[in-house]
């Protein structure tokens, strides 16, 4: 194994798209950010020096962190800020996963811009379950805005409307040539005829879930989020915000230029989204020169669904069963159950001229009811370490506090939420299930949900109410897909299962921005026995105050 050091400063960086020059954050200059690439087993020590005007963290999406939690990175939860002139190291090694994972800032929406993957090979010598490919592409989707990003937070936040749309959708930080001014532009990938390609495909947009597709190729989808999966082929992938997708290519199509494209799957009725392409290239090298006149050269478009296209979307998720069928890993009898409603589109009253939605409401979105607040000052892991009183309380309702038709068209007033800060408790190495239920309050949606610190086996996916008897009696024990982030599907349910072997303070949310802002986020405190030393190490000294 070995050690890899990495510094990352964040600053502000012109960079210039769809014809106007702006300054985001990034990155030691780069947009998408740099990539990691480690093993199995490596450590990892990253220095985050911050150069910018603003506060920042970044979180490593998908890495257990078991045994160095302060190093997980969400602001607030395992951290105060790296505020502006100072760093922090974040230290943490790779235990037993490998796959395609990134990393992002996590504090408001600042992960806009700041992103990158990281990729993690297999053990020296431990050969990937598929065929080995020629060459490997990691694929970053994203979203690119023309205005100030934290502007656009504090309207969705506020204004009491759906939040702004993006100006574009970007493949490795380029919109494509679809877009204005956009034709140099454009991400292309080089290969040989008769290549097989794997391409890591991470969906970094902060709002929205996106198909992605390859004209005239077929993909073969080998992993997702840092797990293998049984191989299948498909025409169109579909990736939600927060999860990455491994899929293979071929290059057995006369050689040509062929685009790559990326829109959006938008499954809410109602609410307003970017219906653009953004594409990118893939270039045989091997291009006859005959071929570079005429409509041979030019690209074309590959099929994409419908925006609104569930059916294709629950064909795709549905086909993915974990590689290995042993029910050693898989937990039967639960020790912990929990149901958990995730909806948006409630108003919630904050007096004060920061609420500008009808009669002084705002947007409001909630697990089980509780719209979930950050503490200030101080994180929530360091309040559990410290003993410090009243910051968060461990009364997170298991179950909804009343039950109705969840995804019915159900009145508002029958489900206005609360705000809070209430964490749930598990006791180490229990075993957990959680049903994760949509609701229709306004308007039925599908919710990325991702728990930091583990991966968990989705057990079952379905449409409408979840009904605990025949639901359960169909879920999938034998080869359940691992994940970090589960789609719940729209108006409808995902179970998933954890053993909670990782003891910490882990943070559940909607990986959709704009929902986790309204408050579509709890966490878990996982103790491992009555001594706060036991469960959590001693912080780093360099570990950002508030
Ligand atoms: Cu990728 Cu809490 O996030």
């Amino acid at each position: 194994t070995e050690t890899h050091y990495h510094e990352f400063v964040v600053q502000a960086t012109p960079i210039k798209r769809l014809c106007r020059s702006r300054s985001i954050l990034t990155v030691n200059g780069l947009f998408p950010g740099p990539t990691i690439e480690v093993r199995d087993g490596d450590a990892l020590v990253i220095k985050v020096i911050n150069r910018a005007t603003y506060n920042v963290t970044i979180h490593w999406h998908g890495i257990r962190q078991k045994g160095t939690q302060w190093a997980d990175g969400p602001a607030y939860v395992t951290q105060c800020p790296i505020q502006p002139g100072s760093a922090y190291t974040y230290r943490f090694s790779i235990q037993n996963q490998d796959g395609t994972l990134w990393w992002h800032a996590h504090s408001r929406w600042i992960r806009a811009t700041v992103y990158g993957a990281l990729i993690i090979y297999p053990k020296l010598g431990v050969p990937y379950p598929f065929q080995k490919p020629n060459k490997e592409f990691p694929i970053l989707l994203g979203e690119w805005w023309d205005n100030d990003i934290l502007a656009i937070m504090r309207q969705a936040l506020f204004s009491g409307a759906a939040p702004n749309m993006s100006d574009a959708y970007t493949i490795n930080g380029q919109p494509g040539d679809l877009y204005r001014c956009s034709s140099l532009d454009t991400t292309i990938f080089y290969v040989d005829a008769g290549d097989t390609i794997l391409f890591r495909v991470i969906n970094a947009a902060l709002n929205q879930q996106l198909f992605f597709a390859v004209s005239d190729h077929i993909l073969t989808v080998v992993g997702a989020d840092a797990a293998y999966n049984k191989p299948f082929t498909t025409r169109v992938i579909m990736v939600g915000p927060g999860q990455t997708t491994n899929v293979l290519l071929t290059a057995d199509q006369p050689p040509a230029r062929y685009y790559m494209a990326t829109k959006a799957y938008a499954s809410a009725q109602g609410v307003p989204f970017d219906n653009t392409t953004a594409t990118a290239i893939l270039v045989y090298n091997s291009i006859p020169c005959q071929s570079k006149k005429g409509s041979f050269f030019q690209p074309v478009l590959p099929q994409l669904p419908n925006y609104n296209d569930t059916t294709t979307v629950t064909a795709f998720t549905s086909q993915f069963r974990s590689l290995s069928s042993s029910n050693s890993k898989v937990l039967t009898d639960i020790d912990e159950s929990l149901f958990i409603t995730v909806g948006l589109g409630f108003f919630n009253c904050i007096p004060g001229p920061t609420c500008q939605g009808p009669n002084g409401t705002r947007f409001a979105s909630s697990m089980n009811n509780v719209s979930f607040v950050l503490p200030r000052g101080v994180s929530l892991l360091q309040a559990y370490y410290q003993n410090t009183p009243g910051i968060f309380t461990t009364d997170f309702p298991p179950i909804p506090p009343i039950q109705f038709d969840y995804t019915g068209n159900v009145p508002q007033a029958l489900w206005q939420p609360n705000l809070g800060t209430k964490l749930y408790k598990l006791k180490f190495g229990a075993k957990v299930q959680i049903v994760l239920q949509d609701t229709g309050i306004l308007s039925i949606e599908d919710h990325p949900i991702h728990l930091h610190g583990y991966q968990f086996f989705v057990v079952g996916q379905g449409f409408g109410n979840f009904n605990p008897s025949t639901d359960t009696a169909n879920f999938n024990l034998n080869d359940p897909p691992e994940r970090n982030t589960i789609g719940v599907p729209v108006g409808g349910w995902a179970a998933i299962r954890f053993l909670a072997d990782n003891p910490g303070v882990w943070l559940v949310h909607c990986h959709i921005d704009a929902h986790l802002t309204w408050g579509l986020a709890m966490a878990f405190l996982v103790e491992n026995g009555p001594g706060l030393l036991q469960s959590v190490g001693t912080p780093p000294l360099d570990l950002p105050q508030c």
